[in-house]
């Protein structure tokens, strides 16, 4: 208790916001001004009065933060705390992509650099990738999109063209095999299968459906089914179970976890809070063409 008093505090002191992923640990979304997915918190922190974000997630979010409010100060509890899939490609390797598709429009994952961002046309989340592409196709042939392979290919399919792809993935959603999916189905029969579109296709093909983390929360509450067997990162399942006590969710794999995700802890909350560490900087230029990118993706959802 005597630490949630302390971040309590010191939040009000510093006029500071908590923003928090779906997939933080329960304790870490017990001390959220805001729980949700990459959409969401952009969202919040593009809005947000306070003059400190605290970003309980991982870099590229804190980087996103930073992007949609330079004068802020954005911290983020571990320094270590990143994204394997958005560490799968760098500037310099799509600025040679796109040397190659010269005609193509280039859309990024969220789950990129701020570097990687300022190189695109177009960013997208998880909530909203389709409807990015339908709006990039209304006017253009060719898109690029990175990093992920599997979110461009749920997408693909949605609309039936196929993208320039790069051969980045999550490997926490690359993990979930069929054979959990089945596991999970026979143990129980009557759970609906939610997916995240991060996984591969032969995982998405067995969803009921597929959505971005907050969809799935969504889709719990509003559901009037009592089961659910969920195929993201586990960390989701306690904020499902809390909003619905009377509702049951299985993980569609106990492996699911994401140790980056995992990084953030209440002390590191304090400390962050008290010595503001550590800051995410951004260079002016980055921050300036990336910021096109995610506002070209606001203005379309
Ligand atoms: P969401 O945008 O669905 O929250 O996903 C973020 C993420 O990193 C999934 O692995
Ligand atoms: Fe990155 Fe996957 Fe972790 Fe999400 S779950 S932060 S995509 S490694």
């Amino acid at each position: 208790m005597e630490i949630i008093d302390k971040i309590n505090k010191l939040k009000k002191e510093k006029n500071a916001v908590v923003l928090v992923h779906n997939y933080q640990l329960p304790e870490i979304h017990d001390i959220a001004d805001f729980v949700g997915d990459s959409l969401g918190l952009s969202i919040e922190a593009a809005n947000t009065t306070a003059d400190v974000i605290v970003f309980c997630g991982v870099h590229f979010m804190a980087e996103t933060a930073k992007i949609l409010s330079p004068q802020k100060k954005v911290l983020l509890p571990d320094k270590n705390a990143g994204c394997p899939m958005a560490d799968m490609i760098d500037a310099e390797s799509l600025k040679a992509l796109k040397a190659k598709h010269p005609r193509a429009v280039s859309l990024c994952y969220v789950n990129t650099s701020a570097a990687v961002k300022a190189e695109c046309d177009y960013c997208c989340t998880s909530a909203n990738a389709l409807k990015m592409v339908q709006h990039i196709l209304a006017g253009h042939e060719e898109i690029i999109f990175v990093p992920d392979r599997y979110l461009a290919s749920f997408v693909s399919a949605q609309v039936q063209r196929n993208f320039i792809l790069w051969n980045g993935h999550c490997p926490i959603h690359a993990a979930i095999l069929p054979e959990h999916i089945a596991g999970a189905k026979k143990q129980h029969p009557h759970a609906k299968v939610l997916i995240h579109p991060e996984c591969k296709p032969d995982i998405t093909a067995l969803a009921d459906i597929v959505t971005s983390t907050e969809g799935m929360c969504r889709y719990v509450k509003d559901s009037t089914e009592k089961e659910f067997i969920i195929g993201t990162e586990l960390g989701i399942i306690a904020r499902m179970q809390k909003e619905n006590p009377g509702k049951l969710f299985y993980p569609a794999s106990g492996k699911a976890i994401c140790p980056d995700m995992k990084r953030t802890t209440l002390a590191k909350v304090l400390r962050s809070l008290t010595d503001m560490t550590y800051e995410i900087t951004v260079p002016q230029n980055i921050v300036n063409k990336a910021r096109l990118a995610i506002e070209r993706m606001t203005q379309v959802t």
